[in-house]
C-alpha cells in the first residue's frame, strides 16, 4: 500500500487529443520509451475505435514485457472482444471498459436506467473475465454521479471480477477536497478488495491537485499523461504526479517505479511526435521550468541552488538549470557566463560589460551566449563605457 501504481494514457487518452494523433510506428516507439520509464500500466488505444488504434495495441502488446499492457473498451460485446484479440501476446494484458454513471450521461447520451448502466458495467467485467484476469472498470463522469450510485456500482464491478476500479473526473469538474471525499467513500465501497483508481482531466487546471487528492484519500493507482496531453484541456500530467508524489514524500509517504531520469527524453520523444511543445512554462519539462532570469534568484542560484529549485533537474533527466541572461539579470550571472565562456571579467571589465549587457538588455527578450561573448571580449579590451542605468543595478 505504500506504492502508488502509474497507469499512462499517453498513447490513448493523450492521442484523441487535437493535434495528438499518432502514427503505429510512433506509438511502438514512445511506448519502448514509457516501459524504459517505468510505467506500470501502458494504455495503448482503443482497439475497436479504429484498423491503426487496434493495430498499435496489437504491435505493443507484444513487444512490451515489463508492463501491464490496457486496451480501452466499451461496456459492449464487441469492443471487449475486439480488445481481447488486440491484447493477444501480452505479457500482462488488461481490458479497460467503462460506462458512464452520471445522471447527465445516463438519461441525454446513454438513454439507460441506473439499472441497465449497472448491469451492462457487470456483464462487461464478467465478459472481460472470461479473456484476462486483470480487468479494470471505470465508472465516466464519476465525479458528477450520485455518490450512493457510484458505490454501488463499485461494489458490484469487484463482485464481478474487476480488480481496479478507476474514478474519472471525465470533465474536470471536481476541487481536491470534494474528489478526495469521493475517492474515500469508493475506497470504503471495495474494502481492499480492488485497487481504486483516479482519472482526472484538466479543464480546471487541477488535474495533478485531484489526483494527489485521491491518493491521500486511498487511492493506488493513478492515471496520466506524458506533458499531460489529453482531451480538451488535458489528463493529469505524469510527470507532476510523480515529481509530487517524490519531492513531498514528507507529506504522502508514498513511492512510484518510475525512473524520473526519463522523463525528460519521455517528454521530448512525445512533442516530436504530436504537433506541440510542452508551453514553456509548465512544470518540470517546460522549457522554462529550470531558467532563472531574476539577478536574486541567479545570485541564490550561484551560491546554493537549493534557494531557488525544489528538485535537481538531472533528476528528471534535464541536463542542467540555466541563468538566462536578459535585462533583469546582474553581475554574478554576467560574470559566471564571462567566465563559462572563457573569457574571466576583472571588477573594470564587468562594469563595462554589464552596462554594454543591460543597454542591450532592454531592448531584447533575452540576451545569446554570442552577444554576450563579444561584449564581454570588447569590455575586457577596455573598449565599452559606463552607463549611469548599468551603474544602478546592485546584484
Ligand atoms: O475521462 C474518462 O472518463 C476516460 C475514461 C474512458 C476512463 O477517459
Ligand atoms: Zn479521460
Amino acid at each position: 500500500m505504500d506504492r502508488v501504481q502509474i497507469f499512462d494514457t499517453t498513447l490513448r487518452d493523450g492521442e484523441q487529443a487535437c493535434g495528438c494523433s499518432m502514427t503505429v510506428p510512433e506509438k511502438l516507439r514512445l511506448a519502448a520509451q514509457l516501459e524504459a520509464l517505468g510505467v506500470d500500466v501502458l494504455e495503448a488505444g482503443f482497439p475497436a475505435a479504429s484498423a491503426g488504434d487496434f493495430d498499435a495495441v496489437s504491435g505493443i502488446a507484444r513487444r512490451v514485457r515489463s508492463a501491464s499492457v490496457a486496451g480501452l473498451a466499451r461496456a459492449r460485446t464487441a469492443d471487449i472482444e475486439t480488445a481481447s484479440r488486440a491484447l493477444d501476446g501480452a505479457a500482462r494484458p488488461r481490458i479497460h471498459t467503462f460506462i458512464a454513471t452520471s445522471f447527465i450521461h445516463r438519461t441525454r447520451k446513454l438513454r439507460l436506467s441506473q439499472q441497465e448502466v449497472l448491469d451492462s458495467a457487470v456483464n462487461a467485467v464478467r465478459l472481460a473475465r472470461r479473456y484476462v484476469d486483470d480487468v479494470e472498470f471505470s465508472a465516466e463522469d464519476a465525479t458528477r454521479t450520485e455518490p450512493e450510485f457510484l458505490c454501488e456500482v463499485a461494489r458490484a464491478v469487484v463482485e464481478a471480477g474487476a480488480s481496479t476500479v478507476n474514478v474519472p473526473d471525465t470533465v474536470g469538474y471536481a476541487i481536491p477536497v470534494e474528489f478526495g471525499g469521493l475517492v474515500a467513500r469508493v475506497v470504503e465501497a471495495v474494502a481492499g478488495r480492488a485497487v481504486v483508481s483516479v482519472h482526472c482531466h484538466d479543464d480546471l487546471g487541477l488535474a495533478t491537485a485531484n489526483s494527489l487528492a485521491g491518493v491521500r484519500a486511498g487511492a493506488r493507482q493513478v492515471e496520466c499523461t506524458v506533458n499531460g496531453i489529453g482531451e480538451r484541456a488535458g489528463n493529469a500530467a505524469l510527470e507532476e504526479v510523480v515529481m509530487s508524489l517524490r519531492v513531498r514524500q514528507d507529506q504522502f509517504g508514498l513511492e512510484t517505479g518510475i525512473r524520473t531520469r526519463e522523463i525528460f527524453a519521455s517528454s521530448r520523444m512525445l512533442a516530436e511526435c504530436i504537433t506541440f511543445e510542452p508551453q514553456p512554462n509548465k512544470a518540470v519539462v517546460g522549457r522554462n521550468a529550470f531558467a532563472h532570469e531574476a539577478g536574486i534568484h541567479q545570485d541564490g542560484m550561484l551560491k546554493d541552488r537549493a534557494t531557488y529549485e525544489i528538485m535537481d533537474p538531472k533528476d528528471v533527466g534535464v541536463p542542467e538549470s540555466q541563468l538566462v541572461l536578459g535585462k533583469h539579470s546582474g553581475r554574478h550571472a554576467l560574470r559566471y557566463r564571462a567566465s563559462e565562456l572563457g573569457c574571466p571579467l576583472d571588477d573594470g571589465a564587468l562594469e563595462r560589460a554589464y552596462a554594454a549587457f543591460i543597454a542591450l538588455a532592454d531592448r531584447k527578450k533575452w540576451v545569446s551566449n554570442e552577444e554576450i561573448l563579444s561584449l564581454v571580449r570588447r569590455a575586457a579590451r577596455g573598449e565599452a563605457s559606463v552607463s549611469r542605468e548599468g551603474m544602478e543595478r546592485t546584484e
